[in-house]
């Protein structure tokens, strides 16, 4: 059995000191949006996401410091987002991971350049070629990073959220909402490990399978804790959905449901993963993590 409390705070540890080195502070006149990058990217968070990378890549034997790069990556274009997501033209949302969003602290121009900033910044670190020896691999990284963030991905995701406030949406449209605004930087973060590793395409098609399950229990968790969560335990404002009018599957289908909807997904995402050894029992412990997650 694997501790997937103590898996997930190891590679967070990683992570973090990975970022820290990253993003150093200067004395330069324009620091402060590094302050405001740091702040974002180094306040806490879960780091699912880096960890579903280094657990796929465990998969294929990939050399751990290219996995933690990806991994990193992945995790600063998740904070850019959230950083955009708190933003007043978006959820205008005042708590993050406990603490003041960016644009509380910071001021809202300074949020946007910080957001933009972590986008780039993961960018660069996957071009470098310290992130894998082969410049094929890294420009699949690269391409494949940018697909699951921009319009066809998460943004366009963001985007169906937004125009979908006080409009009922179907259980087809909500499902592809949220494959789009969370799925799909999962579903990058499952896949990069076989980009790394140079795995077949039935491990590949595997992992994707796994992603494109997870993600969707995934984001049903995360509403249905803005329902039910305590926001000293979630680090964010609860009742935010409601109160904005947003499509979800708990307004679609109740929480009860909704519950029994994500956990049926976590089940039949580990269904994916048969053709892996115990290997995959990090990725396995995982998905059970996400239906029961308090935060
Ligand atoms: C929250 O993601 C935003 C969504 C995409 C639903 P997480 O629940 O992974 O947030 P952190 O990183 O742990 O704060
Ligand atoms: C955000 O979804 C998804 C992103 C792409 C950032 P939510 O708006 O539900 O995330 P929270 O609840 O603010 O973390
Ligand atoms: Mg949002
Ligand atoms: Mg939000
Ligand atoms: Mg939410």
């Amino acid at each position: 059995m694997v501790d997937i409390k103590s898996a997930l705070a190891d590679n967070a540890r990683a992570v973090n000191d990975f970022l820290d080195g990253l993003l150093p502070m200067t004395s330069d006149p324009e620091a402060r949006v590094i302050e405001a990058m740091r702040y974002a990217a180094m306040s806490g968070g879960k780091r699912i996401r880096p960890f579903l990378v280094t657990a796929g890549a465990a998969l294929f034997d990939v050399t751990p410091s290219y996995a933690l790069r990806v991994a990193a990556a992945v995790e600063l274009v998740h904070c850019y987002s959230l950083v955009h997501d708190d933003l007043p033209a978006m959820d205008d949302d005042e708590l993050r991971r406990g603490l003041p969003t960016v644009h509380v602290k910071f001021g809202e121009a300074t949020a946007i350049l910080a957001g933009d900033a972590l986008l780039t910044l993961a960018f660069e670190v996957l071009a470098q070629p310290a992130t894998h020896s082969d410049p094929r691999v890294r420009s699949d990284l690269v391409v494949e990073l940018a697909r699951a963030a921009g319009a066809e991905g998460m943004v366009g995701g963001q985007m169906l959220d937004l125009l979908a406030e006080h409009h009922r949406l179907s259980e087809q449209e909500v499902t592809r909402l949220q494959r789009l605004k969370t799925g799909a930087l999962i579903g990058f973060a499952c896949i990069s490990g076989a980009i790394l590793g140079k795995a077949s395409d039935s491990a590949r098609a595997a992992l994707h399978a796994y992603a494109h399950d997870l993600g969707l229990a995934f984001q049903i968790v995360d509403d249905l804790l803005d329902v039910e969560g305590d926001p000293s335990e979630v680090g964010k404002n609860t009742g935010k959905d409601e109160a904005a009018g947003k499509a979800t599957f708990v307004t679609l289908l109740g929480p009860e449901r909704a519950r029994h909807q994500s956990a049926m997904l976590a089940e039949q995402a580990i269904r994916h993963l048969d053709m892996f050894s115990d290997d995959a029992d990090p990725l396995r412990g995982l998905a059970r993590f996400v239906v029961n997650r308090r935060n």
